[in-house]
């Protein structure tokens, strides 16, 4: 029987442990990859980390300039290097939500350090590894999670829309420019899901119009093994 192509791979995600993050976690390691993964509240990365074997979990903000390579380091070492980054933690910036007049520098701030600057940054950090994954034949792949609040002006999400919409456009240009690397750069719009992050935006939402994260989850793991398959075929 052939090998699944996702056993072995070795991925980063930030926000591993909620959501869409903790259902890639969960799905990644069921599959056989090594994966590290980073969120700020130490007790749920350590529950995390405990229940699943191939999880390594690191607390750290994405949002903090300081993190960025100590995060960057301690995910590659953990890994043995990197082949795949989800950039998937978010930040919805003002809570509950509000209109931009009535929206705090501060908040639009928070928003795009999280969302848009973090990712940058911790990619940046990662290049080197993303790079030496590609140069082995490897699959080098980045993931940005973005949203439809990226495109659509809800109004209310006015911060977060307008950092997911950055993030698009970073992701967009990062991909035509890391192309000759051999480092593809993607962004994912998981659909709305039944999450923590969701019912803080939405909380009259009826959970049972929403996907689960464990759905979207899996996209993403089969949009990994369609590049994986990609680059074995190069
Ligand atoms: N839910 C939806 O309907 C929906 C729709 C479209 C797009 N999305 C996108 O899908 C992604 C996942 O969202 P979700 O709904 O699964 O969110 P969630 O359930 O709220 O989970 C967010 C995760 O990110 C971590 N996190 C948040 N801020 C962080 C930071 N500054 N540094 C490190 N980790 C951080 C959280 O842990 P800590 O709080 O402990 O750090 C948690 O593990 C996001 O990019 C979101 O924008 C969601």
């Amino acid at each position: 029987m052939d090998q699944d192509p996702i056993a072995g791979l070795r991925v980063a995600v930030t926000g591993g442990t909620s959501g869409l993050g903790l259902a890639l976690v969960e799905a990644l390691t069921q599959r056989g990859a090594e994966v590290g993964f980073v969120a700020r509240d130490p007790s749920r990365v350590l529950a995390v980390s405990s229940a699943h074997d191939r999880a390594h979990g690191f607390v750290g903000d994405v949002s903090d300039k300081d993190q960025t390579h100590p995060l960057a380091m301690s995910l590659s070492a953990s890994l043995g290097g990197l082949d795949v980054l989800i950039n998937n933690a978010s930040s919805l910036g003002p809570v509950p939500l509000v209109p931009l007049a009535d929206t705090e520098c501060e908040e639009l701030e928070e928003a795009l350090a999280t969302n848009l600057v973090g990712p940058f940054r911790l990619t940046k950090a990662l290049l080197g590894a993303l790079s030496a994954s590609a140069r082995e034949g490897r699959p080098a792949l980045v993931i940005n999670v973005t949203s439809d609040a990226a495109v659509n002006p809800y109004p209310g999400w006015g911060a977060y829309g307008s950092s997911k919409a950055a993030l698009q456009h970073l992701t967009r240009i990062w991909d035509v420019e890391l192309a000759a690397h051999g480092v593809r750069v993607l962004a994912v719009d998981p659909g709305d899901m039944d999450t923590a992050l969701h019912a803080a935006a939405l909380p009259n939402a009826d959970p049972a119009s929403l996907k689960r994260p464990a759905e979207s989850a899996a996209e993403i793991v089969a949009l990994i093994e369609r590049h994986v398959a990609a680059a074995v075929n190069a």
